[in-house]
Order: C-alpha cells, then structure tokens, then sequence
C-alpha cells in the first residue's frame, strides 16, 4: 500500500523530536498504522538547519504554503505556535483537504470552532494530541477509555514550567526568577514565558479537554485563569509547614449551574498523590461517574514526549483515514444538550 506521505511545518524541538521518532520505529509505526508513513516535506525559516536535523533526506523549503499546497502531502503537521501564520496554514491545509495534527493548544483553545467547522466540511481530521500535557494521552483517554462516562470533574498539573517552579522554589530555597530561566533553558518555558506563569498555557489546555468531557465548544474566554507570579517563597514555606503543597491547578467541573473552568494556585494535602508531581512533569485527575477516579502522569513537554502524541495521531489518522469519511466521528463531538452557553 501506499505510504503516507508527512509535510512538517516548524522543525524546532518538538518537530525534530518527530522527524526522529517516526525514524527510529518506523517498522512498528507502519504495522500499527497499517501503511508506512514518512516526512516527505519540512518548512522552516532557518533551511539550513532543517536540512541538518534531517539529515538531507526531505525536501526543505522556506514557505509553508508551499507543503500546504502540495497535492502530494495527505497530513501537515503544524508546529510553528500562536495563532496568527498557524491559523491560516492550518485552515488552507483543511482547504485543501489535508488532515491535520497540530501541538499547537492556543490555536485550538482560541479557534478551534472555526477549525473543527472547516473540518467537518472538508470531511478531514484535525488532531491535537499533542497540545495537552504533551506526552500524556489524555485526549484518547477522555474521547475513548472514558467514553462511557458523564466526566464530573477535571483537575490537572498541565503546566511543566509552574510546576518546576514550585518544585524548585520548595526544595531548593530558590527565587521565582532564577528557576524561570532554568525553565526557559531547560526548554519548557513557551518563548513568551508570560503564558506559563500567568496560567494562560495552563488554561488553553484545559478549555480543550474541557470541550471533550462535556461536549462544549472551545470557550477560552470564560476561563478564570490566575498563574503563579504572586507567590512568594514564604507561601511555599508556610503551606508545608501545614501539611499543604501549592500547585497551579487546572480545574474544570460540571455544576448546576454550569460548566467551570478555573487555573489558579492551589493548597493540595501533600499526601495526594498530585501534590507529589514534581518538577516539569504533568498529571491530570479526572474523575467518570462509572470509573470514579482516574490518574494519567507523564512528561508534559520536551522533543520526544511530544512527539510520542505527534505520532500517535499521525498512526490515528493514517487508520481513520481509510474508513468511509461518512462514518468519521469528528475529533470534537459537540452534544446537542451540552452547557454550552453557561461556563461560570
Ligand atoms: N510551556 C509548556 C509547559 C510546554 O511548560 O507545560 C508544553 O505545553
């Protein structure tokens, strides 16, 4: 059978991450996707660097266009960041009838009804794995393992650069500022570290999986968010002399008056088992009314983490995309009588 053939948009961390990943497993890839599936085409500004991380094996161009336009690309990938060039590609992708897996949360989070309508249209998939908690597959687990549940409530680490900051300043006595350029060495931080600290990261992935436990449209806007830059060493410090640990917590739930979605710091009983996440990495609590408690941990950034969610929505597609596009059920399955319009 035919392979699938990849267009990369942004070759930084997370796309090489990709680039060697999808190398490394190619044999077990192809035999879980059922078709081999290759980076034929990378766009990134910096081509000589592209063709460095590639080794020369694909085509590298400067303009993105020219990958979205390419009639012999059936997936981009997108991980240039923001909303304003990505949003656009990403749209001319759909046009153009391609699939399309994106890490890109603030897109989703901002415009993702637009992008999920365009979709739907075209009867092509977007795909966003990647875009919460990086490695964790919580989008899976709350689209599939959890299908069968009405989700009562989220709660979730999903921030790596907050929490190693708490860590950091707990543990090591450590000032706020020092341990966010360890942060943004390190290569959690977003390039606009503002994002992190003041929760916004943190609440655009929770607006997602709040979308696909509740069925709701993407409502960045509702969400109360309240990131960490007003901590202070002492609230660490007196917290766990009270038996607490503060975490920047993402939390969303239904109630009866609506759905709620919140990122603020929060007192957790060290006991927890989610008030012992430590440094960058992610955990996300979500509770089914049949399952009752669920805990999904694992590495929240970094190049291959990533790229493992990358990937599995590439072998996703590849799979999808050979059934009748008829019988397709769209990545965000909107419900009739969900609470849309009420976010408190
Ligand atoms: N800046 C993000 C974080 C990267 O710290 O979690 C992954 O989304």
């Amino acid at each position: 059978m035919k392979s699938i053939k990849v267009g990369l948009l942004g070759i930084g961390t997370v796309g090489s991450g990709t680039f060697n990943v999808l190398k490394r497993n190619q044999q077990e890839i192809a035999a879980r996707a059922g078709r081999a599936i290759e980076i034929t085409m990378v766009a990134d500004l910096d081509t000589e660097r592209a063709k460095l991380l590639t080794n020369g094996e694909v085509t590298v161009v400067n303009d993105a266009k020219l990958v979205v336009n390419n009639p012999d690309i059936d997936i981009v990938i997108e991980l240039i960041g923001g909303y304003g060039i990505a949003k656009d590609l990403v749209l001319q992708a759909i046009a153009n009838g391609k699939h399309v897996v994106t890490a890109n949360k603030a897109l989703i989070a901002t415009h993702g009804n637009e992008i999920f309508k365009a979709a739907q249209e075209k009867r092509v998939i977007v795909a966003f794995e990647a875009a919460v908690a990086g490695g964790i597959p919580i989008i899976k687990a709350l689209r599939e393992g959890l299908t069968a549940n009405s989700i009562q409530w989220i709660a979730g680490i999903i921030n790596g650069t907050t929490n190693f900051i708490l860590s950091e300043m707990r543990d090591k006595g450590l000032d706020f500022d020092v341990v966010l350029k360890e942060a943004q060495r390190l290569g959690y931080a977003e390039a606009d570290p503002t994002f992190d600290i003041e929760g916004v990261d943190a609440a655009h992935k929770l607006t997602i999986m709040a979308s696909i436990a509740f069925g709701i449209p993407v409502q960045f806007n509702k969400a109360h968010v309240e990131g960490i830059t007003k901590l202070q060493a002492t609230d660490i410090r007196y917290a766990e002399q009270l038996g607490y640990r503060i975490k920047l917590l993402g939390i969303t739930k239904r109630t009866p008056g609506g759905i709620e979605l919140r990122v603020h710091p929060t007192l957790i009983p060290s006991k927890r088992l989610i008030a012992n996440v430590e440094g960058a990495m992610n955990a996300v609590l979500v509770r089914g009314d049949a399952v009752g408690d669920t805990l999904y941990y694992g590495k929240g950034a970094g190049a291959e983490p990533t790229a493992s969610a990358v990937i599995a929505d590439l072998v996703d597609i590849t799979r999808l995309a050979t059934a009748d596009p008829e019988h397709r059920v769209p990545h965000l399955a909107f419900q009739p009588n969900a609470m849309a319009d009420t976010p408190i």
